[in-house]
């Protein structure tokens, strides 16, 4: 809200929407919130959703939509073949990316899975600016090797840089001379890089990027699944860009890669995925998976009802007042948490605020899965659903020994447009709290653990009742409220 500026001078992040339909919250005692935790394993992924009071789990599937995303829902064309749902997708994203040929599918990891079966030979390496945890595994599936090339700014809880998600190009440069292009499936840029905090590269990063891959043509591809947060920073803090519109940005985007592909649940505000190519050949190298594993080549496992939802949801994508709303509700909620010291991620990124557990609890080692302890424990004090982003995050190693994980984060997403700002105030007041009972959190262990994607459905035990212990000290200090 720039050009809104208010008299008394306070910076406030101003909803540019109203809400027109709503659901209803439930936030149940604490005693019954501590039941819940240990019966979903202390883990955030196996809460019943009835027992949620701000999920803020993810902004994947989850964004509000816009009443014309609801009205073309209804008017979605229902064909197996031939559906004009599709066709106004495709040449929606044709017309925003400039690019030609459109492969839809359900999800992002469902694009993951088409892009390693086809690219990834066994033994290749695909350098990125980080990994993200379904596609380093769809990858590795494959046989090849996640390297990741970010910047060392990339990786400081607090920094200055402005572009954290950037890749390292003289390291990227140092690569490929050393392994060769052909020992490289592609190289892979992360918009809005997710689990470094949220974090957008530069369009100049992405421009040298591209320069070196196509030297020694080697793909480029883009996940775009946060693209919309990285629009948004490119056009506030890339000096170079300040006066281009977000349409001009991402067709400059779009230009200098050779393959996109986006998980439609965040970019599109709706549910699915697609993948889109410049090149008839790879179109031609990926369309028969998509029939084997999502479907028709127009729908992809995707319901057309949610294309249609999704078409919209990406031009209105094109509107900064659109994608302003998160990051700018996050950078306040970042701001009110350092105020109060606070351990979190600096400067602000995009998708959500995001704490730095391994400050926020030093006394519990990695092993014991700080983040995974203080998301348990944020749900305990305010029925607050965020995501573990750390070591638990991480696949153990063959040898059985942790992948330590480079950052300890909790995220707080911020879904698009979905909480207002005392529902913000409310969670940075029981954060605040538990950090001044911070010493009260206790490490987790595993009592069931999956070997693929963990996160997700391990099960674990605290190894001490702190849970009882947060209880107790919220009663004394909230007396009888929830
Ligand atoms: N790439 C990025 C950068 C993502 O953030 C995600 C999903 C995917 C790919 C996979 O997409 O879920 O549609 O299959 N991120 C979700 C999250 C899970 O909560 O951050 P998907």
């Amino acid at each position: 809200m720039e050009q809104i500026k208010l008299f008394s001078g306070q910076a406030l992040p101003l909803e540019m929407h109203k809400v027109r339909i709503v659901e209803k919250l439930n936030l149940i005692p604490v005693e019954e919130r501590a039941k819940a935790m240990i019966e979903a394993g202390c883990n955030t992924f196996l809460l019943r959703n009835k027992d949620v009071f701000m999920d803020m789990l993810t902004d994947s599937g989850v964004n509000a939509m816009s009443q014309n995303q609801q009205a073309a829902m209804l008017v979605a064309d229902d064909s197996y073949a031939g559906s004009e749902s599709f066709y106004r997708f495709e040449s929606k994203i044709q017309e925003l990316f400039g690019m030609n040929f459109v492969l839809p599918a359900h999800q992002g990891r469902a694009c993951e899975n088409i892009l390693s079966q086809v690219y990834v030979k066994d033994g290749q390496f695909v350098p990125m600016n980080y990994h993200f945890t379904t596609t380093k595994a769809h990858i590795q599936l494959n046989g090849g090797t996640v390297v990741e090339l970010m910047t060392e700014e990339g990786l400081k809880i607090n920094s200055d840089e402005m572009f954290k998600g950037n890749m390292d190009t003289n390291a990227l440069a140092k690569f490929i001379k050393d392994k060769g292009p052909e020992n490289i499936a592609f190289v892979r840029m992360e918009a809005g890089t997710n689990l470094i905090g949220g974090q957008p590269f530069s369009l100049k990063n992405l421009e040298e990027v591209s320069n070196l891959c196509h030297h020694s043509n080697i793909l480029l591809v883009l996940d775009a699944s946060l693209l919309s947060d990285n629009l948004y920073f490119i056009k506030k803090r890339e000096e170079d860009f300040k006066n281009q519109s977000i349409r001009q940005i991402t067709k400059k985007i779009a230009n200098l890669c050779d393959i996109i592909y986006f998980s439609a649940r965040k970019l599109g505000s709706a549910r699915g995925g697609a993948i889109v190519v410049r090149k008839q050949e790879d179109y031609d190298r990926m369309k028969g998976l998509i029939t084997l594993y999502e479907g028709f080549l127009t729908y992809g496992g995707m319901s057309v009802r949610e294309i249609e939802a999704i078409t919209i949801g990406l031009e209105e994508t094109m509107d900064e007042n659109m994608i302003n709303q998160g990051p700018q509700f996050i950078e306040y909620m970042t701001n009110e948490l350092l105020k109060a010291g606070v351990p979190v991620v600096t400067p602000a990124g995009g998708l959500g605020c995001h704490i730095n557990a391994k400050d926020f609890l030093p006394h519990i080692p990695q092993e014991q899965y700080p983040a995974g302890a203080l998301a348990a424990a944020l749900y305990v004090t305010g029925g607050i659903r965020g995501m573990e982003r750390g070591t638990l995050s991480e696949e153990r190693q063959s040898d059985g020994s942790e992948t330590l994980a480079n950052m300890e984060l909790v995220r707080i997403a911020l879904p698009r447009r979905v909480f207002t700002l005392s529902q913000v105030k409310y969670v940075i007041d029981r954060i605040i709290w538990l950090f001044n009972h911070r010493e009260l959190v206790q490490g987790l262990v595993f009592e069931l653990e999956p070997e693929i994607l963990r996160f997700f459905f391990g099960r674990l035990t605290t190894i001490s009742p702190w849970i009882e212990d947060l209880v107790k000290k919220f009663r004394e200090d909230f007396g009888d409220s929830l």
